[in-house]
């Protein structure tokens, strides 16, 4: 038999991950891990890289990101994108039903329920089934072309599934981040010294305006499509019937869409909802209400700005307004100051909040809010609460302009604005707030690890004057522990005790501890990988640094002007000096026993651990943890009120053990 040509194994290839992508993130029944997926990924892209002739713009590997691009085109939409109405109480429904039912000839009207997803609207075009464009709403008449991105979303067919495609769909639906992956890219962001986003709806546009589609790749955009534009060569009767075909294309359509008959029934699912909406993996802001068969859309028709056949059901917001008493500025472990509001106390969404994030120095001025003003406060994704504005129609001529220090407000030091970004930092090197900081994260479970370094003993630490670097914490002795006021004899030994273990994490996590801007956890592992030992690591320079895969232009010379800095190599060297392990890996226990080349899955609530503990036991001992359930996952490490990832595994015949079984298992 000849062997097959690139021509064929291309197309196998393509048609193989187009297969996972869809079982993946559509069905959510994966049948292969994310190695295997990403081995056919890389061979695609070898051939095709080796093949350019036959690249085609629907090819899967364009989701993971083409070349960057230089900004966006404005391009008007086919059919304008208008806006709904929207409703806040029952009543309100009723009479849009009243409103409607003048309208069109039907006595009881059917409606589609949906609920309203909180991401951002996009137009889709699919020209004989393949995806060619996609658009942002922008003014309604014309968007942004986010193509490239858009191609990134990994449920997004870039190919409808149909042998005959029409000639032209325009699919209309929403990007939008789940509350999970929303989580996740903050505390990468955190990790990295980056701003984080306020919420996920926010975070979903900053990704599509990414200029750079492999970015954007990273962000886990999903989609919802719940409408269409223009259509050539293809029909629908009811509204249902077009999200059905567009389900059979492969398209995601959201599994909680309802068919009511009649206002009553539509606002019987709006009670319901009102509570279930909080069990979804993303954020939903209301309900959206439309008529179902289409031809008497049309008999409706439009205002100057929106459908009369469709209304939006608004949640209750999770909202409040309070008084804002003061402005405080928080100094972080990398000196960025940020502003945080005191608050006069108030119920939010079952919590009492009285302090709340007011972003950045620029945020404050571009939305006007000063000390003494009634400001909305908000909770992202039902997690941080932050301002969102004030009520300056409430004001009373006292409120006070907030001036943003030109010193640091713990230690003095001038503050500089960051070249690319819109936070300020304290410049100082001895600042008693940023060392605070910096050694609370020096001994997080993600970095050194240092037990008994809690944030009462890190105070006591600093103000003492016992520690003014780093690694005077390896310097440290019993008798001055017990000087010091309010110290127990058993803080300081265990203290003691847990900064002689953290000798020897090793490279990776001590490089994770030092607060270095864009170095986490992660990218602190791939520069430990890459360079074994410090002294190496020390003698790299910027060209050096971003030859690492990984390792990007603005990381690369970020760490480079750490590494040049001779307070910082004073520390690195202190380091080594005091006996800290400082090449590549940390002491693994040897991979044996029942866990070793095993693969887990975690799901619900543990006693004993937390996710970052549990996950780091299964690796010491050899396991791998993965984030989704499939036929090739040996255990589900199931804890409390464990949901879809227990019933999976049950499905699967996937052996579940509970965490009293882990511990047994693992010899704990
Ligand atoms: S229908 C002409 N359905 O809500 C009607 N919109 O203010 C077109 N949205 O801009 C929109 N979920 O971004 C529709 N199931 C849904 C939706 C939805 C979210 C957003 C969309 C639109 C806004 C309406």
């Amino acid at each position: 038999m000849s062997k097959p040509s690139p021509n064929d194994r291309i197309a196998v290839l393509r048609a193989e991950l187009e297969r996972h992508n869809r079982l993946y993130y559509i069905d959510a029944t994966p049948e292969i891990s994310d190695h295997q997926y990403d081995q056919k990924m890389a061979d695609l892209m070898a051939l095709e890289q080796a093949h350019p002739e036959l690249d085609r713009p629907d090819s899967p590997s364009h989701k993971v990101g083409g070349a960057p691009i230089d900004g966006f085109a404005t391009i008007p939409h086919r059919l304008p994108m208008l806006s709904i109405d929207n409703t806040y109480d029952p009543t309100q429904v009723r009479e849009f039903d009243v409103r409607l039912r003048k309208l069109v000839p039907l006595t009881v009207i059917e409606y589609a329920v949906e609920p309203k997803i909180d991401g951002v609207a996009i137009s889709l075009t699919y020209e004989n089934g393949v995806f060619t464009r996609g658009l942002t709403r922008g003014d309604g008449d014309k968007g942004d072309d986010v193509t490239a991105n858009l191609r990134t979303v990994r449920d997004l067919p870039l190919r409808l599934m149909c042998d005959s495609p029409p000639a032209l769909v325009e699919v209309r639906g929403e990007i939008y981040m789940r509350r999970d992956d929303f989580a996740k890219l903050n505390n990468e962001r955190q990790a990295e010294g980056l701003e984080k986003f306020a919420n996920p709806r926010n975070s979903t546009a900053g990704s599509l305006k990414l200029l750079d589609p492999a970015q954007c790749s990273k962000r886990r955009l999903r989609l919802f499509v719940y409408g269409f534009g223009t259509l050539e060569g293809i029909d629908f009767v009811t509204h249902m019937e077009a999200l059905e075909q567009f389900g059979k294309w492969g398209l995601p359509v959201n599994s909680h869409i309802r068919l009511a008959t009649g206002i009553d029934e539509v606002l019987a699912l709006i009670s319901e909802w009102d509570e279930r909406r909080a069990s979804l993996h993303y954020d939903t802001d209301g309900l959206v209400i439309k008529l179902n068969d289409l031809a008497s859309r049309q008999k409706a028709g439009f205002t100057s700005k929106s459908p009369r056949w469709t209304v939006a059901y608004k949640f209750a917001a999770e909202q409040a307004v309070t008084l804002l008493k003061s402005i405080d500025i928080q100094v972080g472990k990398t000196g960025a100051l940020t502003p945080v509001a005191n608050l006069e106390p108030v119920q939010l969404s079952g919590t009492t909040v009285s302090r709340a994030s007011l972003h950045n120095a620029d945020f404050i001025a571009e939305k006007d809010i000063r000390v003494g003003d009634m400001v909305v406060v908000e909770k992202a994704g039902e997690i941080i609460p932050y301002i969102s504005r004030a009520e300056h129609e409430r004001r009373t001529g006292t409120e006070m302009p907030f001036v943003f220090p030109t010193a640091c407000p713990v230690c003095g030091s001038v503050v500089a604005r960051d070249v690319d970004g819109a936070v300020w930092r304290c410049q100082g090197r001895e600042c008693v707030a940023v060392l605070k900081r910096r050694l609370r994260a020096f001994g997080a479970r993600a970095a050194m690890d240092v037990e008994g370094l809690g944030e009462e003993m890190v105070e006591q630490l600093v103000d003492s004057g016992l520690v003014k670097h780093l690694p005077d914490l390896y310097r440290l002795r019993a008798e001055q522990l017990e000087a010091l006021d309010r110290m127990g004899e058993t803080s300081a030994r265990n203290l003691l005790a847990g900064v002689e273990a953290s000798k020897g994490r090793g490279l990776a996590r001590l490089l994770a501890g030092l607060g270095i801007r864009h170095v986490g956890e992660t990218v602190a592992e791939v520069l430990a990988g890459a360079f074994c030992d410090l002294a190496t690591l020390m003698a790299a320079d910027e060209g050096a640094l971003s030859s690492v895969e990984g390792i990007g232009p603005e990381r690369a010379a970020s760490l480079a002007a750490w590494l040049r800095d001779t307070d910082n190599q004073k520390i690195l060297q202190d380091f080594q000096d005091l006996g800290l392990k400082v090449s590549a890996e940390g002491p693994k226990r040897a991979p044996v026993g029942a866990m070793a080349g095993k693969t887990f899955v975690v799901t619900g609530t543990l006693q004993r651990f937390d996710r970052l503990g549990i996950e780091r036991i299964i690796k010491d001992l050899g396991g791998k943890v993965s984030g989704s359930v499939s036929k090739k996952t040996d255990f589900v490490l199931a804890g409390e009120n464990a949901g879809s990832k227990l019933e999976k595994a049950q499905q699967l015949g996937v052996r579940v053990i509970s965490e009293a079984e882990f511990v047994d298992l693992a010899g704990l």
